[in-house]
Formats: C-alpha cells, structure tokens, sequence
C-alpha cells in the first residue's frame, strides 16, 4: 500500500516507472484489463472539485482494473459536518482499499488522510499540486517522442498546480528543459522554484522561468493550461489584463517550429489558447487527455497491486 500525494513522495525510479507504465497500458490496455489486477479492492473517489476527466479515469480505471468503486460527491461526507480528514480516513480505511481525493485543500488536508497505514491515499489535485496530471502529461510526452529524456517544453500561463507538478517532475528526467513564460505575479511559487532547481541540477535538466513571452529555442511541446485554475479566483480583479499577452495563439506557435501542442483541459477556446491551436495539426491535447485513463489505472496498480508483475510492457 502506497501513497501518492505529491511528486516529490517519488523516488527518480518510481516516476519513471509510474510514466513507463502508463504508456505500456496504453498500447496494451486490454490486456491489462484482462489480467483484473485490482480485483478483490474497493477503491473511493472523493471530488469536492468539479472534474471531467480525473474523477472519470480513476473511476473507469478503477473498474477495468477489476476493483469495486465509492463515489462520494462534494456534499457527501461527514466532513461537511465537521468531522476532520483524520478521522474521516480513519474510519473509510478500514472499508477501502484506496481513497482518491480531490479537495483542492491544503496539503495538510491530505497528510490527515494519508495519517493511516490501511488505504492508499491519491491526490487527485489539491490547491498546490496536481500530480497524477504531470505523470498523464509525461506519459502523453514518452508515448510521443519515445523518450522524455532531453525534451524541451515550454510551458505558457499561470504557475499553478499543473505547472507546479511539470517541475517537480520533468526536471528529473536528465537534459530535459522547462521553459516557463508566467506571467509577473502568477509564476511558480519560490519554494517550488528552488526545489526543481535542485533536482535539475542533479540530473543535467534547465528550468527557466520569464515573466514575458520570450520564445524557447527548441521547444519539442508548447503547453498551456486554463487561466482560471479549478477552484481557485484571483484577488486582482484586473488579472485579464497580465494573462492577455500569454494566450498560444498560430502566431506563438509558428514561432516553435516542430513543438506540438499539450493542454491539461479543461480549455477555453479564445482565452488560454484559440481554437485553431487546439483543434489543430500539432495538438496533442485530447490524446494526452486518454492518457488520464492509463496513467490513473498505472497509479492505481502501483499503490495496491504486487510489484513484482506489472503485467505485459
Ligand atoms: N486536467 C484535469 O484535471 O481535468 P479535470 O479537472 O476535468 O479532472
């Protein structure tokens, strides 16, 4: 039984491995599926937060794996009521398997649910970090390239939870770049910034952060997310006016030759990106968006299922 609550729980292997895996389940899905895994578990997803496409792949990765699902919605649990997160997983570890949470909370939130060595703890996205999209998102880039090894992405947008997770993750991965254009005020937070920075330097990768959108010289992926994170506002009422000069637009990315495109969804057509980039000829965003699926059934597989048969590769 294991937990995933942030990128930095993982040792280089196990991302690596967790990545590897996804793209693996990708090509061999049904044959993974074959094998039921999982059967015999109970597995709870937890969405306080609106979600398409997460809640769906651990619920549907969940059932194909062969395990039993809970769904709880935001107004389901005692929680509301008062009762605390500890309690609330001590109480569903004796009953589950694995609880898949999305509060956008703190991260003490999920160190409660996580304070009980029964059920496997995921973080299905918190207020910090969202790290089964980074591990969706490196899977979509080994399945593309064949490698995620010496990959330059530039990253576009805010320097949030999905941004905050490409940096923890990608600067692993050794003459990787991250190139990030946030805008001033909504860049990475400073904590995030030095521990990437450490972690590039043990692997050979760069991670490069500009307040304006100064190109990148080789960029492989152009990535952006949506200007108005899930469950979060922005005090400044004037913030349309930072992000406006941030938008990917067809001018943006003829500007990196060869780079296809990613986004997290979901997208708002006209405002992060335009609906020619997304729907376009370099856009990778709805194949990255399946990749959901396999990455959650590889983080589900590897938080209950033995190590020692990941099943066909
Ligand atoms: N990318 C992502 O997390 O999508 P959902 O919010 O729809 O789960």
């Amino acid at each position: 039984m294991r937990h995933l609550l942030s990128i930095s729980d993982l040792e280089n292997h196990e991302l690596r491995q967790l990545v590897d895996r996804g793209a693996a389940i990708a090509r061999h899905r049904s044959a993974v599926e074959a094998t039921r895994p999982l059967a015999g578990r109970v597995v709870g997803v937890y969405f306080r937060k609106t979600s398409t496409r997460t809640r769906t792949a651990f619920s549907a990765g969940a059932l194909r794996l062969g395990a039993s699902l809970v769904s709880y919605g935001p107004g389901d649990l005692q929680e509301n009521t008062g009762e605390t997160a500890a309690d609330t997983a001590r109480v569903l570890s004796g009953m589950l398997d694995a609880f898949v949470a999305r509060t956008s909370g703190t991260s003490a939130e999920l160190a409660a649910y996580a304070a009980q060595d029964r059920m496997a703890v995921v973080n299905a996205m918190s207020a910090r970090e969202h790290p089964t999209q980074a591990l969706t998102d490196l899977t979509t880039i080994a399945q593309h390239f064949g490698r995620v090894d010496g990959i330059t992405v530039r990253y576009v947008g805010e320097g949030n939870n999905t941004a905050i997770a490409l940096a923890l993750a990608l600067t692993r991965f050794p003459g990787t770049t991250l190139h990030l254009n946030t805008p001033a005020g909504y860049g990475l937070p400073p904590d995030v910034v030095a521990e990437a920075t450490v972690l590039a330097k043990r692997s050979g990768a760069t991670l490069v952060e500009h307040h304006d959108m100064t190109p990148c010289p080789g960029a492989d992926v152009v990535y952006t997310t949506r200007w108005q994170t899930t469950g979060t506002s922005k005090p400044d009422p004037d913030w349309r006016t930072r992000f406006e000069p941030f938008r990917v637009d067809a001018r943006v990315l003829a500007g990196q030759p060869g780079a296809v495109f990613m986004h997290d969804l979901p997208a708002h057509r006209g405002e992060e990106v335009t609906g020619d980039v997304l729907d376009g000829p370099a856009s990778i965003a709805f194949g990255q968006a399946d990749n959901k699926l396999h990455s959650a059934m590889a983080v589900l597989e590897w938080c209950l299922a033995p190590a020692d048969d990941p099943g066909p590769t």
